[in-house]
């Protein structure tokens, strides 16, 4: 009994230096972050219940395990600038209207962090969700074909169906549209945009 004490409270110790870390540190250095209040709003700027709900799907769906959601402090990864995936480096404010932060730790695919600035129609996100590879040649991001239904056409084609040759065109007289959660996913995807300025991290100068 005598040697197993010093053995427990070693562990307590370990464990609490440990919580002391990461949670009582990054709460005294985070948690009362709040958004920058502004004239015409405050930023980061508020999501619609569509792109919330499209944040589900995106985890459902496992997309942050081949991309990630930052950019890179340019003195770890200068090149995240140049490859077009922002302007400035990710800091933790631009997360706060986020239930979840999809940071992510593999690109196999491009970083999303800025992807609403990049591509703005939400046809394209459709049709490269429905077959990555009508319009990026050669991608090897999966296709999610069960996020959208085939209908029969009634009347006039809808807005919102994917001009589609090839292998996956629909049938004469038929469309394919998205379901409700690939519009809400493609909702999140618009908004994934930190093209504003925060005052802890002015725009990295063009070179
Ligand atoms: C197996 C890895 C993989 C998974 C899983 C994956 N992607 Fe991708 N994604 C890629 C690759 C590789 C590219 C680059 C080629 C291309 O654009 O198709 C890409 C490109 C993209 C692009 C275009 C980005 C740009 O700037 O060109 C978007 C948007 C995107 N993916 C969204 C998603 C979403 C949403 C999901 C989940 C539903 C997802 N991806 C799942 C690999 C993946």
């Amino acid at each position: 009994m005598n040697r197993l004490r010093p053995l427990f409270i070693t562990i307590a110790l370990l464990f609490f230096a440990g919580w002391l870390g990461f949670v009582a540190y990054s709460y005294l250095q985070l948690g009362r972050l709040a958004p920058q209040v502004e004239s015409d709003g405050s930023l980061p700027p508020l999501q619609s219940g569509s792109a919330i709900r499209g944040a589900k799907v995106y985890a459902a769906e496992g997309c942050m395990t081949c991309h990630s959601q930052q950019v890179r402090q340019t003195s770890v990864t200068p090149s995240d600038i140049d490859r077009n995936w922002g302007k400035r480096p990710s800091v933790a404010r631009d997360y706060l209207r986020d239930q979840v932060a999809f940071l992510g730790t593999s690109r196999i695919g491009p970083d999303l962090s800025n992807v609403g600035v990049r591509f703005t129609d939400p046809i394209w996100y459709y049709r490269h969700l429905y077959e990555p590879t009508a319009v990026v040649p050669g991608s090897n991001m999966p296709a999610y074909r069960y996020l959208f239904k085939m209908q029969k056409i009634q009347g006039q084609p809808s807005e919102e169906a994917i001009v589609l040759t090839g292998p996956h065109a629909p049938k004469e007289g038929y469309e394919v549209v998205p379901t409700e959660e690939a519009k809400d996913l493609v909702a999140y995807l618009l908004s994934r945009k930190q093209d504003y300025t925060l005052p802890e991290v002015p725009p990295v100068p063009e070179k």
